[in-house]
């Protein structure tokens, strides 16, 4: 299939995070993230991050196999306790400036854009024992000085930054942050909330930092884009849906592209029993350091119904999820649903005018074995086609689509399932210490795709 509106500019890559994927989770004076930690919690029922894909050490061929599949960009998260193994040294590790030196490298001179995360879900352990990670304010200062080191080493090759993956996924899977779960709800609340305050003031720091450095380049968050829709035509399940969205991804991307926090957050947080209190500094670090693109990680669609018509009671209360008996969905009920991706795109544009927009995150997940030699994922590709078909009437409509990474390019430990949750172009065998690489069908397709354009 060729699309019309996919212009010749257009990254087509593929993506990944670091713990995901790179293994090597103490070597070379690398300490434990907060992701290493929930993930061992796991080790005995599903494979953790000491190993994982070992991209750590087959870097090399998985460049290879990019450059072979045609990749334009790569996106992909720099491990924080690489760098600062413990979050508060005063100098890098050397060693993990390194390694990322030499990746970063490999991927340029092999024509792939680099599309950096700064934090993908793995702060320093070190940090929230010590003073409880991000909901401290200290954290923002280490953040920075963290962030601005990679911008100073790596930002004459590196012209395409994320600051904070899923911020509000963390906000409400509030373990992803180091808050003690036996805690209660509100309790929960008040620590993720300020958590959220706090990566907000450290993103904006940033982005001023690397706009006022490297003008030419580009920062923002990757927000996880839900499309909500609503159960019925009924008005109170359209209005919660659409509540949904705003709240856990557009108040996201108003901070970081308006650099307001939108009234609607402030009042519907007030239901969860918390208030911010913001200095002037606060609003004026939030204004002064504002995205020059949006990153979006989007899957598929969400249904709501509102279960509690009280407007009093805080968001989760009031809405049920639901599932449509129509569309496909995946073992871990994700559906099949890309018309919502055009919606998406469009309104983005309505909310944020010709502000860039890059899919971060956008994939299938199966249970797969091989069979014969090969891997016949034939819903990933039917899922790549048919969501690129929506980008085109998007790109169509006038939106700033400046590319697509899949989720992902080799298969990877999956933050909620362990590793049979695969959404690989690459088979990586995971009984097999070696950990063998097969192309999948899907990557064959994608590769004609993006000949094709
Ligand atoms: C996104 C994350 O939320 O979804 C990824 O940024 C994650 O890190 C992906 O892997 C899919 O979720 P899961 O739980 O299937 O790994």
């Amino acid at each position: 299939m060729k699309f019309k509106n996919i212009p010749k500019c257009f990254l087509w890559g593929a993506s990944s995070s670091a713990f995901q994927v790179e293994g090597a989770y103490l070597e070379d004076g690398k300490k434990l993230s907060i992701a290493d930690v929930n993930s061992l919690k796991k080790s005995d029922i599903q494979m953790d991050t000491k190993i994982s894909s070992d991209m750590y050490h087959h870097y090399e061929e998985d460049v290879k196999l990019m450059k072979e599949c045609g990749l334009k960009s790569y996106r992909f998260s720099i491990n924080w306790t690489r760098i600062y193994p413990n979050g508060d040294e005063e100098k890098p590790n050397e060693k993990g400036l390194a390694f990322y030196d030499t990746f970063i490298n490999s991927l340029v001179e092999n024509g792939i854009t680099p599309i950096v995360t700064i934090y993908h879900f793995d702060q320093p352990y070190h940090l929230i024992e010590k003073y409880g990670g991000w909901t401290n304010e200290q954290s923002i200062e280490d953040y920075f000085k963290y962030a601005k080191c990679l911008i100073d080493r790596f930002g004459d090759r590196v012209k395409h930054w994320i600051t904070i993956n899923e911020q509000s996924v963390m906000v409400f899977a509030s373990h992803m942050l180091g808050i003690d779960q036996t805690l209660s709800d509100e309790e929960k609340y008040q620590l993720a909330f300020k958590a959220n305050l706090n990566m907000w003031l450290a993103q904006a720091k940033t982005m001023r930092y690397l706009k006022e450095t490297h003008p030419e380049s580009l920062i923002g968050p990757a927000v996880s884009y839900l499309t909500t829709l609503p159960d019925s035509r009924k008005s109170k399940d359209l209005s919660e849906a659409r509540f949904l969205e705003d709240f856990h991804s557009y108040a996201q991307m108003d901070v970081a592209i308006k650099g307001v926090i939108p009234q609607f957050f402030l009042t519907e947080l007030k239901k969860f029993g918390v208030e911010y209190t913001l200095t002037t500094e606060m609003k004026e670090t939030l204004k002064n350091g504002t995205a020059n693109w949006c990153c979006v990680n989007w899957y598929c669609t969400t249904i709501v119904k509102c279960a509690d018509e009280n407007q009093e009671l805080p968001l989760f209360k009031r809405i049920s999820f639901v599932k449509d008996k129509e569309l496909k969905y995946t073992d871990w009920g994700w559906n099949f649903d890309p018309k919502g991706l055009r919606l998406a795109m469009r309104e983005f544009m309505f909310r944020y005018g010709n502000v860039p927009v890059c899919i971060s995150e956008i994939g299938w997940s199966e249970k797969e074995e091989v069979v014969d030699g090969k891997i016949h994922d034939v819903d990933r590709i039917d899922y790549i086609e048919k969501h690129v078909e929506q980008l085109d009437l998007a790109l169509a409509d006038g939106v700033n689509i400046v590319g697509m990474n899949l989720w992902s390019f080799q298969d990877l430990l999956s933050v909620g399932d362990g590793e049979n949750k695969r959404y690989g172009l690459v088979y990586v065998d995971f009984q097999d210490n070696s950990r063998r690489r097969i192309k999948k069908d899907s990557f064959t397709y994608y590769q004609e795709l993006i000949k094709k354009h």
